[in-house]
């Protein structure tokens, strides 16, 4: 992966969202109004963070649009695909996010975007049952419909480049298999045969996009883009590719919250975390196939921070086999709450000679409040690494994801720590900008 200086952006940007749902409708939404100086988009890392550059007497805190030529808000323009036919004003009114009042002055602008034909396959969320669906003969075919949807999408709107990000339902859970998913040579031959239990949906969309040049975000729990094929198709297409799961609500407390335990070298026993949500996301993950993709989404944050075999005293007690902490994630699907989850997390600690502790935090949150700021950084930042010509894995994304892609071939183990995630972020800025990376005390 070649790290250069990022080029600067020519023309308008072109966001191509996987499913129109609750997420995107805000995330467009908030855009929109932001444009028109109508809302402020709080919470995005790419509008208000300041990072410093330069050392000693040369330092100074800028935001990232100083230092790296990121795209406007202004020249973004949106399109997407999705199951159901509603465009992107019904699908915001029918999510009941936002009040009518902030989508209102944006009414104009949401209903001109409307959902193309989406690939799927119902094995792969059962919940839904929208006709808004392509006829494809195999998984080949649905490839090249999708790539022909990115070309016209070009050439209507006279996009200079675009990004394709999945905010689409999470899947069923695909186990990574060596035989189809270790290379790309594999990988195409199984979506030619028409192999419907390896060859997810998701696959297609990511392998038309970056055919077609362009970076792709994997929000939902799948394990699309964390499979060898689809690293080599990203080094040969030249195009970023970051996953997985967006790092909203529960998981962003934890991954910044272990580190003080981790820190203060106390002690895990267990930690339970548990949500209700009643959104369609919910009604997705009530089916057990597709919360087992979130359950292993969400196991993974602690692991890399918490090691139990590092510190056996301290993390190494438990679950049945004595050898690590306890820790279980739940999720219930409850209609009364709709967007606005609850999330609990127990966390059973110890402190100096064994004596247990517990901490208690309930996070009464907003799924897709949280969720849109993370949609726009992530596409104007695997943007702008196309343009600095970071091809493959972006790690330093994982500030962002809730189990950060790496490669697991060559034994890396992922980052899930808030704030070594924050720092390789802020690296990259600065490399990206043509400054260099350091590990200063900010
Ligand atoms: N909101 C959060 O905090 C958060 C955090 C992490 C991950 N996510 C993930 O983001 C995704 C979106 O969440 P949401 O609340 O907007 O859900 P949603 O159900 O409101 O929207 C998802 C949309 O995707 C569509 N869809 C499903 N399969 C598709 C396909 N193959 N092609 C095109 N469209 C398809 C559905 O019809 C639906 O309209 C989910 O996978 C969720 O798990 C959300």
């Amino acid at each position: 992966m070649a790290t250069k200086k990022a080029e600067a952006p020519k023309g308008k940007l072109g966001v191509l969202v996987v499913g129109l749902g609750a997420v995107t409708s805000t995330f467009m939404t908030g855009v929109l109004m932001a444009r028109k100086g109508l809302a402020k988009p709080v919470g995005s890392m790419t509008q208000y963070d300041k990072i410093r550059v330069g050392k000693g007497a040369d330092k100074k805190y800028l935001h990232y649009k100083d230092i790296v030529p990121i795209a406007e808000l202004d020249d973004i323009v949106f399109g997407a695909w999705d199951v159901y036919p509603a465009n992107a004003y019904e699908s915001a009114i029918n999510a009941e996010v936002l009040k009518e009042k902030d989508i209102n002055p944006v009414k104009e602008e949401l209903e001109a975007i409307k959902p193309m034909k989406a690939a799927f396959d119902k094995n792969y969320a059962k919940r839904l049952d929208g006709d808004n669906v392509k006829d494809a003969k195999d998984r080949w075919d649905m490839v090249e419909q999708l790539r022909e949807d990115i070309r016209n999408f070009k050439k209507e709107t006279g996009v200079d480049r675009v990004v394709v990000l999945w905010a689409a339902s999470t899947e069923v859970y695909v186990p990574i298999d060596e035989e189809v998913h270790g290379s790309l040579e594999a990988l195409e031959k199984a979506m030619k045969a028409d192999d419907k239990e390896r060859i997810a949906p998701s696959m297609c969309y990511a392998y038309a996009a970056l055919s077609e040049g362009c970076p792709f975000i994997m929000g939902a729990p799948n394990t699309t883009v964390d499979i060898p094929a689809m690293w080599e198709l990203s080094e040969k297409t030249g195009m970023p590719i970051a996953g997985k799961d967006f790092k909203t609500g529960q998981t962003l407390v934890k991954s910044g919250f272990a580190p003080i335990i981790g820190t203060r070298m106390l002690g895990l026993s267990g930690w339970f975390s548990t949500n209700i949500l009643g959104n369609r996301d919910g009604l997705v993950l009530d089916e057990p196939a597709n919360f087992r993709t979130k359950e292993v989404s969400k196991l993974s944050t602690l692991e890399s921070i918490l090691v139990p075999e590092e510190q056996p005293d301290l993390y190494g007690h438990g679950n049945d086999e004595d050898t690590q902490y306890y820790h279980k994630v739940r999720i219930n699907y409850y209609p009364p709450r709709n967007d606005n989850k609850e999330g609990w997390d127990n966390i059973d600690i110890f402190g100096w000679m064994g004596y247990p502790m517990q901490i208690k935090i309930n996070f009464l949150c907003r799924d897709s409040i949280l969720a849109a700021p993370l949609c726009l950084d992530l596409v104007l930042l695997s943007d702008l690494a196309a343009r600095a010509g970071r091809s493959g894995i972006q790690r330093f994304l994982s500030f962002f994801l809730k189990s950060p892609m790496h490669d697991y071939t060559k034994g890396e183990v992922p980052v899930n720590h808030l704030f070594q995630q924050y720092t390789m972020l802020k690296n990259a800025i600065r490399e990206m900008g043509g400054y260099e990376a350091d590990e200063e005390i900010d």
